[in-house]
C-alpha cells in the first residue's frame, strides 16, 4: 500500500471506531476504576492503546508532556492529572473525529481534577511531522501509535527534535519477534488492528537510536496476538535524549558489577564484569542514567572487583537436569548485547531459545527487567528433562 493510502485507511478505521466504540487493539494496562474517578466514559469507551505510558513514574509535576495519536484522549488526561495545574499537556492526532471527542472533555476533567482551566490541548497532525516546536517537550509518551505510522523512522526522529535536551519517552507499541511478510502488511485490516504495521523489537530499538535516542530500556511487557507463527507484543519502553550539560568530568573508568558477565553499551563500548573500561565523558554520562547505573561502579582511578566484592553479582542456573519449554528470550535493552554466566549471548531484540533453567535465571530480579520473554512451542512440547551439565552442554 503506498503511504498515503496506510494513512487514510488508518484514518477512516478510527474516525469509524471514535463514532462506534467498537472494540479495536489491545486491552490496556490502566486501572479503569481510578480513570473513571475523573474521566468521562465517552473517552474511556474508544481507549485504544495496548499500554499505560502516562500511568507510570515517568511523568512528573510541571512537566510538558506530547501525546503522539492522542485519540480520544485518555493518555493526555491521565498525564493532565499528574503533570498538576503547572504541567502542560499536548495531544496530537490525525483523525478529526477523533480530536472532537477529546477536545469535547478536556473541560469537563479540567474541573474533575479541580483545575482552573485545563492544561491539555489537542492538536491536529502527523506523528511524522508534527506541529510542535523543536526541544520543548520533558516526556513524550503514545500508546499502541507508531505502529500505525507508514515510516516508523521519521516519527523517532521527530520525536528527537521536539523532546527538550535531558527529555525522554515513555511509549507503549505492538512489536513482533520477527519481520512480518508482506501479504500481512498489505492488509489493511490488520495495519489498523495494530498488527501489520509493527516493526520488530530489533528495528523499532535500533530506529530509536539512530533517531539519538539512549539508554533505551524496557518498562513493561506483554503478550498480544500470534499470527502465522508470528509473535506480536506489546512493550512500553523508556529513553532519553541526553543533555551534554550533565557531563561528569571526573569519570574516567566503568566497572561492570553484573548479573551479566559482559556487556556491550549503546555506543558500542564493551565491558567484563569486573575489569575497570577507560570511558569519555559521553559514555559516562550515558552510565550514569537511571537505567544503567546500577550496573557499573563509576571512578577516576582504575577499579577492579571481584567475587568476594559485594558489588559483584552473578546468578548462576541450578544445577539440575533442564526441559525446553519452548520459550524464547529477547533482550530489550538498555544494552546492545548482554553474556550471562552459563555462556548465552543475548543481541537486542533477537530470540534466543532458552531452557527451563535459563527461564529461572531470567526471571530473577536482576535479569527480568530486561527481556521479554515468549512462548513459541504449539501444543506438543514433550517437556522431557535432558542433562545440562557445563561438560554436556547442552544450553
Ligand atoms: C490505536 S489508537 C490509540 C489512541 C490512544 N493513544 C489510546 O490509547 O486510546 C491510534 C490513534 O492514533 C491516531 N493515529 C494513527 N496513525 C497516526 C499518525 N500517523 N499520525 C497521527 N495520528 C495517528 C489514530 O487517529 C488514532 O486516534
Amino acid at each position: 500500500m503506498p503511504i498515503d493510502e496506510i494513512t487514510k485507511k488508518v484514518s477512516d478505521r478510527y474516525a469509524r471506531a471514535a463514532s462506534t466504540g467498537e472494540q479495536i487493539c489491545c486491552p490496556t494496562s490502566y486501572d479503569v476504576a481510578d480513570l473513571k474517578t475523573f474521566i468521562p466514559e465517552e473517552v474511556l469507551k474508544i481507549s485504544y492503546g495496548c499500554g499505560a505510558p502516562a500511568g507510570l513514574k515517568t511523568v512528573r509535576t510541571g512537566e510538558t508532556v506530547l501525546d503522539i495519536g492522542s485519540g480520544g484522549g485518555i493518555d493526555c488526561f491521565e498525564a493532565s492529572r499528574r503533570v498538576g495545574p503547572s504541567g502542560h499537556v499536548i495531544g496530537i492526532d490525525m483523525t478529526d473525529a477523533m480530536l472532537t471527542i477529546a477536545r469535547k472533555h478536556a473541560v469537563v476533567v479540567a474541573a474533575n481534577l479541580g483545575y482552573p482551566t485545563s492544561n491539555v490541548e489537542f492538536r491536529k497532525g502527523l506523528a511524522d511531522a508534527m506541529p510542535v516546536e523543536d526541544q520543548t517537550i520533558d516526556v513524550i509518551i503514545s500508546n499502541c501509535v507508531i505502529n500505525l505510522a507508514p515510516d516508523k523512522r521519521k516519527v523517532f526522529r521527530e520525536m528527537f527534535r521536539v523532546a527538550k535536551p535531558g527529555g525522554r519517552f515513555t511509549i507503549s507499541d505492538i512489536v513482533s519477534d520477527q519481520t512480518v511478510p508482506q501479504y500481512l502488511v498489505h492488509d489493511a485490516e490488520k495495519w489498523g488492528d495494530c498488527l501489520s504495521g509493527a516493526l520488530t523489537l530489533t528495528d523499532y530499538l535500533a530506529g530509536m537510536v539512530d533517531a539519538g535516542f539512549l539508554a533505551i530500556h524496557l518498562i513493561a511487557f506483554s503478550p498480544w496476538r500470534i499470527i502465522d507463527g508470528i509473535h506480536f507484543f506489546s512493550v512500553t519502553l523508556t529513553g532519553y535524549k541526553l543533555a551534554e550539560t550533565d557531563v561528569a568530568p571526573t569519570v574516567r573508568y566503568a566497572t561492570l558489577c553484573g548479573p551479566f558477565s559482559c556487556v556491550v553499551d549503546e555506543r558500542g563500548t564493551s565491558y567484563q564484569r569486573g575489569i575497570p573500561q577507560p570511558i569519555g565523558p559521553e559514555t559516562g554520562l550515558l552510565l550514569s542514567q537511571p537505567p544503567l547505573a546500577p550496573y557499573f561502579v563509576l571512578s577516576h582511578e582504575p577499579l577492579w572487583l571481584d567475587r568476594a566484592d559485594s558489588r559483584w553479582t552473578a546468578i548462576l542456573p541450578a544445577e539440575e537436569p533442564c526441559v525446553w519449554r519452548g520459550h524464547y528470550a529477547l533482550l530489550a535493552g538498555p544494552f546492545l548485547e548482554v553474556a550471562d554466566d552459563d555462556h548465552h549471548l543475548y543481541r537486542r531484540g533477537e530470540p534466543v531459545e532458552i531452557c527451563s533453567k535459563t527461564f529461572n535465571v531470567l526471571a530473577t530480579d536482576a535479569y527480568a527487567p530486561h527481556f521479554a520473554v515468549l512462548n513459541r512451542a504449539g501444543s506438543t512440547v514433550s517437556g522431557e528433562a535432558v542433562t545440562c551439565s557445563p561438560n554436556e552442554s547442552c544450553c
